[in-house]
């Protein structure tokens, strides 16, 4: 009798049904993609409140919480989809870049699963999920595009040719625009993971009381370098916010939020134009939590209409980690053929230029 990862191989199935596990950072997300009914259920149980009184992730905490939380979230996904494991044609999750304890709970409950159940193992580049998580939605890109992943951990800049098909074309030397985010987020007081709330801050923020630098944007070249920033940030914030009655620092606060939300997203602005003018391309993707930003969003809609083209991005449930990301990502892979062998392999290192082009 056939098992059913031989009969995947020799039946002409159009149609496939993935579920996808994400547990990189500090967020479990679980989803079923189905490619002809798209997305079938998906959830998301975030740590914030494990970490908050850290103000970061810790590793160890992250972990133990994905223990907990995984198999449970992958029966609730079933259940609301009405599925059970025999609906299904493979299993997927991250196997890097990540915190390695955290990935190594999803490669092993998801390695495990997809024996017991007899399915393929789909190990995903948690980047690639983040960049291909437009796919999802109505409005999604053609290849090829720029493709700008910003998140807590990266910011790249990658020529995006087809799946698996990724030259990079810059990034941060040092810190995320993220980390950057959350670091500058800190120093004003809000709490962790403070880029969403930075941007709230900066939204009542006058524009042009204070300046910031565009690190890296008066030299050729597609790197990006943060750390500088946050530390001008930071010195502003020694330098305003002495003697200043509540209302007054209040306003200072939101005033240096809003001048470093705008430098981030000139200097990304910057070399998005830089990079769709040197691969004479015109679309451009934006991926990763920071993706989620109103206000990057609206200049990066700007800067590639005035190149003929347009800006492409998640719904904002699916900038940040998710399962579904996961999941699709996965079941491009598995259609490939991919099947992991039977070790519980993460790569919390993995280059996204090393995946192989399907
Ligand atoms: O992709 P993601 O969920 O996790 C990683 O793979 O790192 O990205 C999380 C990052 C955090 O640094 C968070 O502060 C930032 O994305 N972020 C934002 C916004 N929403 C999330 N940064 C700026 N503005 C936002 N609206
Ligand atoms: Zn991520």
């Amino acid at each position: 009798m056939l098992g059913k990862i031989a009969l995947l191989q020799l039946t002409e199935t159009n149609f496939m049904r993935i579920l996808g596990i994400e547990t990189s950072c500090d967020e479990t997300g679980i989803a079923i993609y189905d490619d002809d009914k798209g997305i079938m259920a998906h959830r998301l149980y975030s740590q914030i409140a494990v970490h908050a009184d850290y103000g970061g992730v810790v590793p160890e905490l992250a972990s133990r919480d994905h223990v907990r939380k995984t198999i449970p979230l992958i029966q609730a996904v079933l259940k609301d989809a009405n599925l059970t494991p025999q609906d299904l044609d493979g299993v997927a999750y991250t196997a890097g870049p990540g915190l390695v304890g955290a990935l190594l709970v999803g490669c092993s409950i998801g390695r495990s699963l997809a024996y017991g159940w007899d399915l393929p193992a789909v190990p995903v580049h948690h980047m690639e999920g983040h960049l291909l998580a437009p796919m999802l939605e109505d409005d999604a890109p053609e290849f090829p595009f720029i493709a700008l992943l910003v998140s807590g951990g990266h910011t790249m800049l990658v020529r995006v040719e087809g799946i698996g098909q990724y030259k990079l074309l810059g990034e941060s030397v040092d810190d995320a625009a993220g980390e950057a985010f959350d670091k500058t987020a800190k120093l004003l007081g809000l709490d962790y993971p403070g880029g969403p709330a930075l941007a709230k801050m900066a939204e009542s923020g006058v524009a042009g009381r204070f300046k910031l630098p565009r690190p890296m944007t008066d030299r050729p070249g597609l790197d990006f370098s943060f750390s500088g920033l946050k530390t001008a940030a930071s010195t502003l914030v020694r330098k305003e916010c002495l003697e200043l009655t509540a209302t007054e620092l209040k306003q200072t606060h939101a005033d240096i939020a809003h001048a470093f939300q705008q430098a981030v997203i000139d200097t990304l602005a910057i070399k998005c134009k830089r990079a769709l003018k040197q691969e004479n391309l015109n679309r451009l993707v934006i991926a990763g939590g920071v993706s989620a930003n109103t206000a990057l969003r609206e200049k990066l809609a700007v800067t590639t209409k005035k190149l003929g083209g347009s800006v492409f991005y998640p719904r904002p449930e699916f900038c940040t980690d998710n399962g579904a990301m996961i999941a699709y990502a996965g079941l491009q892979r598995l259609k490939a053929g991919t099947n992991a062998d039977l070790t519980f392999k993460a790569n919390p290192r993995w280059s996204l230029e090393s995946l192989p082009a399907i």
